[in-house]
């Protein structure tokens, strides 16, 4: 399996005692696969989402993707991992206000040193297009739509082609319809770029496009 999560817990350390918010999560996804994870708000779905991306660490318990087990990467070398592996597409869209969005696309692949510059900004332009901004190159974040940000921040998560493409709400600040082709638009690159999607959401209709559905609950992922 391509993505290969085994007895992964996560606690915190607090004043009061350890937090327990993971407790032994297993989960794994083949290429073709993706995964919508639901449940209520504080039950660890950003935490588990985090801790995929390799954005934070697990207490116990491993992640293997593609069969390397990032935490147990040098820090630089797990930078590298995530910023190539990894694709991430968060509520906000994080993208910079000076630059345009061809460059923000790009911007993964300035710290990346094993991609050719022509080829990645040619399939930088070539996702734009394929999400329907290839007459918004020059914008800037600002004058774009709110449905647009968040399509560039999709191109952006998959200018290096990572293994694995995770999304934390992506579609909580937009409305109906801009919600559901956002949606519609993560599965489509899912499937035609063969990328693992795990996506956390609290919209029953988002999650409701997605073959495989798992619900946080007491620490675990149960099917629903
Ligand atoms: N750095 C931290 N230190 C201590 N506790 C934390 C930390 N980060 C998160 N938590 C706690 O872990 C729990 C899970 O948080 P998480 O952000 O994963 O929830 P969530 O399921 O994504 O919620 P939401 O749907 O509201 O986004 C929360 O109770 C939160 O208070
Ligand atoms: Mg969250």
């Amino acid at each position: 399996m391509a993505l290969d999560v085994r007895n992964l817990s996560k606690d915190y350390p607090t004043r009061s005692g350890s937090l327990s918010i993971l407790r032994n999560v297993n989960l794994t996804l083949d290429r073709s696969e993706s995964l919508a994870v639901m449940g209520p708000s504080g039950s660890g779905k950003s935490t588990f989402l985090h801790i995929l991306g390799t954005l934070d660490r697990p207490s116990a318990g491993t992640v293997r993707l593609d069969d390397t087990d990032p935490f147990a990467l040098a820090e630089a070398d797990l930078a590298a991992f995530r910023n190539r592996r990894v694709g991430f597409v968060f509520q906000d869209h994080h993208l910079l206000p000076q630059c345009s969005v061809l460059e923000n696309v790009l911007v993964p692949t300035l710290v990346s040193r094993d991609t050719r510059p022509a080829d990645t900004e040619a399939y930088a332009r070539q996702l734009l297009d394929r999400v329907g901004l290839g007459g918004r190159l020059d914008h800037r974040p600002a004058e774009l739509s709110g449905g647009e940000r968040q399509r560039v921040a999709v191109a952006r998560a998959l200018v290096l082609r990572p293994v694995l493409l995770l999304a934390d709400e992506p579609t909580g600040n937009l409305d109906r319809t801009n919600a559901r082709s956002v949606g519609e638009l993560l599965l489509e690159l899912h499937r035609q770029e063969n990328t693992i999607l795990v996506v956390v959401t609290h919209s029953l209709e988002l999650a409701r496009l997605f073959p495989r559905r798992m619900e946080m609950e007491d620490g675990t992922l149960v099917p629903v």
